[in-house]
């Protein structure tokens, strides 16, 4: 028998996977396993017990990875399991970028009921105009599970996609359409791209690495997109880049107060993973993750 305590709430189509004997228990401090997504645990004691996490997601930023390896905790993530979640909304994001539907949203909400509509309608088309995003080069850093499904998602759209992982794996590799330039060196990305996605997990090494320094290669008129994690673009240098209309558009998916207020700005408040089907393939793999080690002892994706 083995006690299993939910940090978050995950879907039930994977709790329920367990073997018959475990448990949920309501002490995170009696578990024997615990299930996290997004709630951090670097506050929080470590079980004595404890042998196992499962991250319902892809990042692992929200665990101290240290503590747990002192203390032999084996740590899962589900690396894919949302993949095409976050590449759906990278791909909106796109779009919100280069067409106005925000503004056009809010401009019908609120003229739409006016009997005169129809006068004010062909003014508000010229205002909320946009681009399109055919022929345009997107740059992709980082081609993991999730870099690998935008790049190749927009090489359909007809863009011209460029992608840069210093690590890809042969996995990712193969994922790879054909379409993707594969770029050695990430500046060639920075200089020559219209739109730039990151997609690298949070390390040291990746904290703030959109940064002035990046920002001042672009071109002008850049459109950058961050659904990875908001600390890998320095939130001060970005607020001065849009504000000097340097870059045309900054899409996150972080709340972020230092840039929520500006123009041509868009922010969401984390939903990239938010789906109903992201949700129950990041949960179904998490508990086949965890039963695997607790029964068999078998690791993978940790
Ligand atoms: C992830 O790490 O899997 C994504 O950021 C989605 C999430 O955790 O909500």
């Amino acid at each position: 028998m083995k006690k299993i305590h939910c940090l978050n709430p995950i879907a039930e189509c994977g709790t329920k996977l367990f073997p018959e004997d475990y448990v949920f228990t309501d002490q995170a401090a009696e578990a024997d396993a615990l299930l996290v997504r997004s709630a951090s645990m670097h506050e929080m004691e470590l079980p004595e017990n404890l042998l196992a996490v499962g991250r319902a997601g892809a990042g692992v930023n929200n665990i101290p990875l240290d503590e747990c390896a002192q203390q032999g905790i084996v740590v899962f993530n589900t690396p894919g399991a949302n993949a095409n979640g976050v590449k759906e909304l990278v791909l909106a994001g796109l779009f919100l970028a280069s067409r106005d539907i925000a503004g056009g949203l809010a401009w019908c909400k609120e003229n739409a009921a006016d009997p005169q509509i129809a006068k004010t309608t062909e003014k508000s088309k010229k205002a909320f105009a946009g681009c399109e995003i055919k022929g345009k080069k997107l740059g992709v850093i980082g081609l993991g599970a999730i870099g690998a499904e935008v790049a190749n998602a927009a090489t359909h759209l007809g863009m011209e996609v460029y992608g840069y992982d210093p690590y890809l794996s042969v996995n990712a590799a193969w994922r790879l359409s054909r379409n993707v330039k594969h770029i050695t060196n990430a500046d060639t990305i920075f200089r020559e791209c219209d739109y730039i996605t990151v997609h690298v997990p949070l390390l040291e090494s990746t904290k703030g690495m959109i940064d002035k320094e990046k920002l001042d290669m672009m071109k002008d008129g850049v459109v950058i997109l961050n659904f990875a994690r908001d600390i890998l673009v320095n939130d001060d240098d970005m607020a001065e880049a849009v504000a000097a209309g340097r870059v045309a558009r900054y899409v996150s998916d972080f709340p972020n107060p230092k840039v929520a207020n500006m123009d041509r700005v868009i922010l969401m408040p984390h939903l990239g993973a938010s789906t109903k089907e992201s949700e129950d393939n990041c949960a179904v793999m998490a508990v086949q993750e965890l039963t695997d080690y607790l029964e068999n002892g078998n690791i993978r994706n940790s």
